[in-house]
C-alpha cells in the first residue's frame, strides 16, 4: 500500500488562488436547472440547500466549484466532514488504492485495518482502544447505546437540551425533537431516554451571585434528577463535547470534569459523541481533551475519513468484551477503503501539523469575532474553539431575542459573495477546513462581516 505518500502541506494553495471567483450571479442558470430537476425526485432537502440551490461539481482544498464555473471559499467542510480539504491527494490516493485491490472482506482483518486500529489506540487517551467501525455517525451512536447497556446492565440514558446525535431511533431519542418536526407521528423518544439542560454560558439557566454561569447548580440538578426522574438504572450520559448543530456552544471549563465525577459517583458511563467535534476540529484529537476528561465511550464520524463514509465507536479496554455481546459488526464497517481513508486522515493531521494550525488560526478567528461583536449591534455572542465557531445574532443585546430572519439573510448574502457555508438559524455556524491559513480565514470573516453590515442596514440598525 502506498502509505508512505507524503504531501507538501501547501498542496491546496494553487487551487485557492483568486478565490472567490464568480463569473455569474449565483446560483447560476445551470445550478438552478439541475437543482430544479433533482428536486423533482429528491425530497426532504435541508433548509440550507433550499435557501441556496447551488449545484457543486468539484472541490479542491479550501475551494468548491459549481456547475456554472463559480469558485467559492469553503467555510463549512461539506458539513464538518472534509476537514482536511476537498480531495486531499494522500487520502484520495489511499482510497483509490484499495478501491482497485479489495473493497470488502466483511469483518475480517486486513492490513490497513490493523494499522488504523493501532493508530487509533496511539492517539486516544487512557485505555480507549476497543474499537468497532461503521459507515455513518448514527449507526456508531446506536452501537454506543447498545454497548453502554451491555457494559452496565442498565437501560436509561440522559442527554441534553439541543444536543444532536443523528437520525436513527436511538439517536433521535437523545436529541432535541421539537413538536413541529415530529407532528403526529407518534412518540419519537424511546422509553428510558431523558433530556436535561446543559450549561450555555450565553443563556445560563442558573447563575452565581456575580452573574456567571453556575455549573454546580446544573450538576446538583442532575443528581436530583437521577433520584426523581429515573428509575435508578441510568447507563450513560450521552453528550456532545460541544454542541455543533445547535450553534457551536461550548460548556464552561469546569462542566465536564464535574460531570465525570458525578458519573463516577453513581457508576454511570460518560459517552462522548465526538462525531462532529472530534479529530482535530477544536485543536485536539478529542474536544474532551481540552478539559482532561477521559470518556468511557466515544464515537467518531464526519472528519474521520475526510469525506469517505467511515465512523467508529470506541470503549475502554476493560469494557471491550461488551462489544462481543452486542453483535457489533456491520456490512460496510471497516472495509479497506474506509480504513485507508481514516488512517490517511489521521496521518495527515500529524504530518501537516494540523492541530497546531487549528489552535493558531483558531485564536485569530476568536479575536476577530470578539472585535465584530463590539462593532455590530446584532451580534449578541461569539463562541468557539479552534475551527468550530459560532456568531449568535440577536434583535437586542439586552433581551437576547434570537434573530432568525437576520441569520437567513446573512447566509444568503455571504453565499452570493462566494462563501460556501451552512449556518441554519440565528447562530451563524462556521466550520472551515482545518488546513486553512489566516489569509483565507480573514477573507471569509470579511465576507461574513460585510453581509452582517448589509443586513443591519436592511433591518434599520445602522
Ligand atoms: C454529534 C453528532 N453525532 C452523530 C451525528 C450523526 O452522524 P451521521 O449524519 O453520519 O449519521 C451527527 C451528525 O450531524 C452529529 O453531529
Amino acid at each position: 500500500m502506498n502509505d508512505t505518500l507524503k504531501i507538501n502541506r501547501n498542496w491546496w494553495h494553487s487551487s485557492a488562488e483568486g478565490i472567490p471567483h464568480l463569473i455569474t450571479a449565483v446560483p447560476g442558470q445551470r445550478s438552478k436547472q439541475m437543482h430544479a430537476n433533482a428536486a423533482r425526485y429528491m425530497k426532504g432537502l435541508s433548509s440550507q440547500v433550499k435557501l441556496f440551490p447551488v449545484c457543486f461539481e468539484e472541490g479542491s482544498g479550501i475551494t468548491l466549484t459549481d456547475v456554472d464555473g463559480n469558485k467559492y471559499l469553503d467555510f463549512s467542510s461539506g458539513i464538518y466532514v472534509t476537514s482536511l480539504g476537498h480531495c486531499h491527494p494522500k487520502i484520495s490516493e489511499a482510497i483509490a488504492y484499495w478501491a482497485k485491490k479489495l473493497m470488502n472482506a466483511h469483518d475480517f482483518t486486513t492490513p490497513v485495518k490493523e494499522k488504523l486500529l493501532e493508530k487509533m489506540a496511539a492517539i486516544l487517551p487512557g485505555k480507549l482502544n476497543a474499537v468497532q467501525l461503521y459507515s455513518d455517525g448514527a449507526t456508531a451512536v446506536e452501537a454506543a447505546i447498545r454497548a453502554a447497556r451491555a457494559i452496565t446492565h442498565k437501560h436509561e440514558f440522559i442527554s441534553a437540551y439541543r444536543d444532536f446525535h443523528g437520525k436513527s431511533m436511538g439517536a433521535v431519542s437523545c436529541a432535541r425533537m421539537h413538536r413541529s418536526e415530529t407532528l403526529s407521528y407518534g412518540p419519537m423518544r424511546a422509553a428510558g431516554f431523558y433530556m436535561v439542560p446543559r450549561p450555555d454560558p450565553y443563556r445560563p439557566l442558573w447563575t452565581k451571585a456575580d452573574g456567571t454561569i453556575d455549573t454546580d447548580a446544573y450538576i446538583q440538578f442532575y443528581e436530583q434528577f437521577l433520584i426523581e426522574g429515573t428509575v435508578g438504572n441510568v447507563a450513560a450520559f450521552v453528550l456532545e463535547p460541544a454542541q455543533g448543530w445547535a450553534g457551536s456552544i461550548f460548556p464552561p471549563d469546569d462542566f465536564f470534569p464535574k460531570l465525570k465525577s458525578l458519573c463516577e459517583k453513581h457508576e454511570i458511563l460518560l459517552y462522548d459523541d465526538e462525531v462532529l467535534a472530534g479529530m482535530g476540529r477544536t485543536g485536539e484529537w478529542l474536544t474532551l481533551n481540552h478539559w482532561n476528561v477521559i470518556p468511557d465511550i466515544v464515537t467518531f464520524g464526519k472528519s474521520f475519513g475526510n469525506g469517505f463514509p467511515v465512523t467508529a465507536m470506541v470503549v475502554s479496554e476493560e469494557n471491550g468484551e461488551a462489544l462481543e455481546k452486542i453483535s457489533a459488526s456491520s456490512s460496510y464497517g471497516g472495509n479497506p477503503m474506509a480504513c485507508a481513508a481514516a488512517l490517511a486522515s489521521m496521518e495527515v493531521i500529524e504530518e501537516e501539523n494540523i492541530l497546531e494550525n487549528v489552535r493558531t488560526v483558531g485564536s485569530y478567528f476568536m479575536k476577530r469575532m470578539q472585535q465584530m461583536k463590539m462593532e455590530h449591534p446584532i451580534i449578541g455572542d461569539v463562541k468557539g474553539k479552534g475551527f468550530l465557531l459560532g456568531i449568535e445574532l440577536v434583535k437586542d443585546k439586552i433581551t437576547k431575542e434570537p434573530f432568525a430572519e437576520a441569520g437567513v439573510s446573512v447566509y444568503q448574502k455571504a453565499f452570493r459573495k462566494g462563501l460556501a457555508w451552512i449556518p441554519a438559524g440565528h447562530i451563524l455556524r462556521m466550520s472551515p477546513p482545518l488546513i486553512m491559513d489566516e489569509k483565507y480565514a480573514a477573507m471569509g470573516m470579511d465576507i461574513i462581516e460585510d453581509a452582517i453590515s448589509e443586513v443591519e442596514k436592511e433591518f434599520g440598525y445602522k
